[in-house]
């Protein structure tokens, strides 16, 4: 291994021995030690995250984890976070729970550190949400949360109509433009505001008519093609027709759960937290879950979820070490289930008689995880993104057809690419 012998061999195995790292070309500037740490996280939705790392304090007392939550959009989140390590030695976090599609941009930053793999399970986590934290084959964060987004929808309205729930896009489509309106809902929301939750939500329509955006470097663009059209196609045409309604342009993940569970819409895409029990819930009892429909049959979801990484500058690398391998244990991550309504990531909590029985869902959902593409894999993913939610919206506003869109977001995406 090549960077075992630029970084020297003795020192190195004995730092990854000491506190599970390898360490990175900047360890001087942060060191391997135990003591109190800060972990920065998107908004805590459910709440959960404060009692388990309360538990963690008692129990660490010289290790106390400080959380900052930072806010509900993965924009904001991934801004504050890069902000923060952008400060060098100055920046607050030692622990970063990052949204699974910045691994690349944060690992060729230098701000987040190569981890030794023999430190952590990642035998016991679902496959494909290894991937999402390495870059160049290094490990640089672990995985903690994973996600796919799935179609929710009123069970006793298609029950009623005595229709199952809708497996194609035509299906979806004529479900929400002629059963919704006899009930006063709207028909299909998704999050359409110009944020993460856009490009999720695009590439999903993308990848289920069978296109890319990017190929598999990250480098070539692909996204000038049929399926792209057809998929962004697709979501125009439900905003021009009226079976999503324009106050979906809005949404992120919280606005849609509300507008589906205050019983206004008969359709929502988003991902599985919106099956938490929720006191705040109009319609409890009455939604059912299935894959994202396609074209032709199931669609694709995107692979969501985040890491655990640890910043460069920290002087507490050991205790990081320490707090991930609690995070990511089988009892944390059954509560990460049970308490923060959220995907964990050990594969066998999805197996589990007990589990599946109070989350009759588990089975829908390992299947969408373990079928979910992920987002393109660039260090420039940031302004891929930004790319793809500037010019869909412009489609989904009705100022562009999908086929200028797809021209005009080949020639973006060529630009940050290549550049
Ligand atoms: C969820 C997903 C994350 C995604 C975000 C988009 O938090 O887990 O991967 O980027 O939603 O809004």
């Amino acid at each position: 291994m090549r960077w075992m012998r630029a970084a020297g061999r003795g020192l190195l195995a004995l730092i990854v021995v000491m506190t599970g790292y390898a360490a990175s070309g900047s360890e001087a500037v942060g060191g391997t030690g135990r003591g109190p740490l800060t972990l920065a996280t998107a908004g805590d939705l459910t709440g959960y995250l404060g009692p388990l790392l309360r538990d963690w304090n008692r129990a660490h007392p010289a290790e106390r984890v400080t959380l900052v939550e930072l806010p509900d959009s993965a924009d904001e989140t991934h801004a504050q976070m890069a902000t923060d390590l952008r400060r060098g030695g100055r920046g607050r976090f030692d622990v970063l729970n990052i949204d699974v599609d910045w691994t690349p941009e944060f690992a060729a930053a230098g701000w987040v550190r190569p981890l030794a793999r023999a430190g952590f399970p990642l035998k016991s986590f679902l496959p494909p949400v290894v991937d999402t934290a390495t870059y160049e084959d290094r490990l640089y964060a672990v995985p903690y949360v994973t996600n796919a987004g799935l179609l929710l929808y009123r069970k006793d309205i298609l029950d009623k109509e005595g229709v199952p729930a809708p497996r194609t896009w035509a299906e979806l489509e004529w479900d929400a433009k002629t059963i919704a309106p006899e009930y006063g809902l709207d028909g299909y929301a998704g999050q359409f505001l110009p944020y993460e939750g856009l490009t999720v939500n695009v590439a999903e329509a993308v990848y289920s008519a069978g296109g890319t955006i990017l190929g598999e470097n990250g480098r070539r663009v692909t996204v000038d093609s049929a399926a792209a059209r057809r998929g962004i196609g697709f979501l125009a045409r439900g905003v021009r027709e009226g079976w999503i309604p324009e106050a979906a342009l809005t949404y992120k993940e919280e606005e849609s759960r509300r507008a589906f569970q205050d019983g206004r819409l008969l359709f929502l895409r988003n991902w599985p937290y919106v099956l938490a029990p929720s006191a705040e819930s109009k319609i409890a009892g009455r939604v059912g879950v299935a894959p994202l429909p396609g074209p032709d049959g199931p669609g694709v979801s995107v692979l969501g979820g985040s890491n655990l990484a640890i910043s460069t500058h920290t002087r507490h690398s050991e205790s990081a070490v320490r707090l991930i391998q609690y995070l990511t244990s089988e009892p944390v991550q059954r509560r990460v289930l049970t308490e923060g309504a959220l995907p964990p990531v050990r594969a066998a909590l999805y197996q589990d008689a007990g589990l599946v029985r109070r989350y009759p869902f588990l089975p829908t959902l390992r299947t969408a995880v373990l079928s979910a593409a992920p987002r393109p894999k660039s260090p420039r993913y940031d302004q891929v993104s930004l790319a793809v939610q500037a010019v869909t919206h412009d489609v989904l506003t009705g100022q562009e057809t999908s086929a200028q869109a797809v021209r005009r977001l080949a020639k973006e995406l060529d630009r940050i690419t290549q550049r």
